[in-house]
């Protein structure tokens, strides 16, 4: 196994900059996920990676070997794609030792070998099986399986879930969590599924328009988004965003027709902030519901979605609309007013896009 370092990689196709100036390094050993909608340029970056396209500029090394110059089959790393193509002619153990037959490896140790993944990968049992008499699980099993017996020094994963259905998605979700504890193998995985990324990752790069908007635990990501792409594109029902003015003194917020005593989220943003124009962004599950004369938000619920456990209530308050997660046991109906409130450290707080960051304002 080994580290893969990106350095400053663009990438135009004609006029078009697919990625401008990505940067990041993957840990030896590290899970990393690359999250963002559709278009942004993941796959690109990911073939860049394995050499089945050429960066317009930029470096990459994996470990100490700068590899961008070299062919995809010199840089040993495994791509499982989307679309797991096997041979449908061969059996599973054909389709598994094919990579390490091409590689004049031994018979004896590519028996060994696929026995091994085979088994790591619960699917010992289908080894003379032809692919069509695959279940969708067992075949995208394979196609990892045929990554993991070339023992690569880097794995990259293209949305490698999205053709399974949901329930087989949390599952595979879990076993590849399990299987990337087991194999200690360094891994960069695209997905637009934020439940995967949370889950998968132990560091989240959110990418969006072929640049880089965070790199970051997934509670960081979470819990402290650098911009308000990254706010609105992780957490779902999505974060409630809305413009608001603090006034001159620092204390009060003046949003969508309310106004509100902010003084306990802006004390110790410093002066810098008096009077600025912000976006306000609040999680649904951050609303809390209060009594009226305490609330920062009023306004009637249009519509409920029952989740049984929990209520996502969808309410217009003035001029905002927003989404409150309220546990069932609040019994509102549509129509119902809403009265709301939030804890101070749960709202976050942009400029120009930008996270006005609390820590920082201290430093
Ligand atoms: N070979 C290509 N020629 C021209 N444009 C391309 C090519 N490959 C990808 N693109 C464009 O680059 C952008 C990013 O594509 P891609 O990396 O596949 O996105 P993602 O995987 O994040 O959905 C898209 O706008 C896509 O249309
Ligand atoms: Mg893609």
């Amino acid at each position: 196994m080994a580290s893969l370092s990106v350095e400053k990689v663009s990438k135009s196709f004609g006029r078009t900059r697919v990625l401008g100036d990505v940067s990041f390094t993957v840990d030896d050993g590290e899970f990393c996920v690359l999250l963002g909608p559709s278009g942004c340029g993941n796959t690109t970056l990911l073939r860049i990676v394995a050499g089945l396209e050429t960066a317009s500029s930029g470096e990459i090394r994996i470990g100490a070997d700068r590899v961008d110059p070299l062919p995809p089959r010199a840089r040993d790393v495994a791509f499982v794609f989307q679309n797991y193509a096997l041979y449908p002619h061969m059996t599973v153990f054909e389709n598994l030792g094919f990579a390490l037959r091409l590689q004049k490896v031994p018979k004896t140790e590519i028996h060994e070998r696929v026995t091994e993944v085979a088994r790591l990968l619960e699917i010992d049992a289908q080894l003379q099986h032809k692919p069509q008499q695959l279940s969708g699980g067992q075949r995208q099993r394979v196609a990892l399986g045929r990554a993991i017996v070339r023992r690569p020094r880097l794995f990259l994963f293209d949305e490698p879930l999205s053709n399974l259905d949901a329930t087989l998605r949390a599952s595979m979700r879990v076993e590849l969590a399990k299987l990337h504890e087991r194999l200690g193998a360094t891994m960069l995985y695209v997905t637009h599924d934020q439940a995967e990324a949370m889950t998968l990752g132990e560091k989240i790069i959110v990418l969006n328009r072929g640049s880089i908007q965070q790199t970051g635990k997934p509670s960081d990501i979470y819990h402290r988004p650098a911009n308000t792409f990254v706010a609105g594109f992780v957490g779902q029902p999505r974060m409630n965003l809305f413009d608001g003015q603090l006034d001159e003194n620092g204390t009060r917020l003046k949003a969508g027709g309310f106004e509100v005593d902010f003084s306990g989220a802006l004390s110790n943003l410093g002066d810098a902030h008096r009077g600025l124009p912000v976006t306000v962004g609040i999680r649904p599950e951050d609303l809390v519901e209060c009594e009226p004369q305490d609330a920062w938000l009023s306004g009637a619920a249009d519509f409920i979605e029952d989740l049984g456990s929990d209520r996502f209530v969808h309410l217009t308050c003035r001029n905002l609309r927003l989404v409150a997660r309220l546990p069932a046991r609040f019994k509102i109906q549509r129509g119902d007013t809403v009265n709301l409130k939030a804890d101070f450290e749960r709202v976050h707080l942009f400029h120009q896009g930008q996270r006005l960051d609390r820590e920082t304002a201290e430093a």
